[in-house]
């Protein structure tokens, strides 16, 4: 998959300031060593953005300034609720509070780079609601030699959520099709991290309206 953490590179001077530091080194860590790594609580003493960001997402949803979700490519984009049915708005950095998980994101990417060599250039991230009901049937985020998105980031917005919620999202071994690596629950400030070319992945249905910011690090710009 990656290359093995150097343990000589110079992470010391890489600070975070939404990140606890040690967040950053078990992302690069999970990522290297199994394509994966799901991180509770991953934020700084106090600078926890999860609240806010679930507060905008809910103003969106009142002002039905969410859109369907497409799925494809260029001019084959489509929404086809059989295979996803979320409903999503980009985040442009405008709000105190997108303007600074975009902070934290920066600092990651340049972590990641650092660690792992992975020469990440920009990322693209948006809110998703899911309704009850509504799921993502298995994917995987990027495709192989097209060389654009390369670390997939979950980050969920939920209040309270336990099992009988639904809503999991689950992971699949890419060398053996069936082999479930793992199901996580969508819980507040719980950070998900994947390899976008490696892991196929599924969100299993709600039944309560689940909340979250995806984002992918990409190595190309995105289009403009
Ligand atoms: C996606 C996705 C996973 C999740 O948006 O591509 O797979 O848990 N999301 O929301
Ligand atoms: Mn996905």
């Amino acid at each position: 998959m990656l290359p093995a953490v150097d343990p000589v590179s110079p992470l010391s001077d890489v600070s975070s300031s939404l990140f606890e530091m040690s967040t950053l080194a078990t992302i690069a860590e999970g990522l290297s060593s199994q394509g994966w790594c799901c991180v509770d609580q991953p934020f700084a003493a106090g600078a926890d953005p999860v609240p806010e960001l679930r507060a905008e997402l809910l103003t969106y949803q009142r002002q039905d300034a969410l859109v369907m979700a497409a799925v494809g490519r260029g001019d084959e984009r489509i929404s086809d609720r059989s295979i996803r049915g979320d409903r999503i708005r980009w985040l442009d950095g405008s709000s105190a509070i997108q303007a600074s998980l975009f902070r934290g994101l920066d600092e990651l990417q340049r972590f990641l780079n650092r660690a792992l060599f992975l020469g990440l250039r920009a990322y693209e991230a948006h809110f998703a609601l899911y309704r009850p009901g509504d799921f993502y049937r298995r994917h995987v985020d990027s495709f192989r030699g097209r060389a654009s998105r390369i670390v997939s980031v979950v980050l969920y917005l939920n209040d309270e959520w336990g099992p009988e919620d639904g809503g999991a999202l689950r992971l699949y071994d890419p060398n053996e099709n069936s082999r479930i690596l793992a199901t996580l629950l969508p819980q507040g400030s719980r950070l998900m991290c994947f390899l976008s070319e490696d892991i196929p992945h599924e969100v299993l249905p709600a039944t309560q309206t689940r909340y979250s910011i995806a984002c992918w690090f990409r190595r190309d710009l995105p289009a403009a």
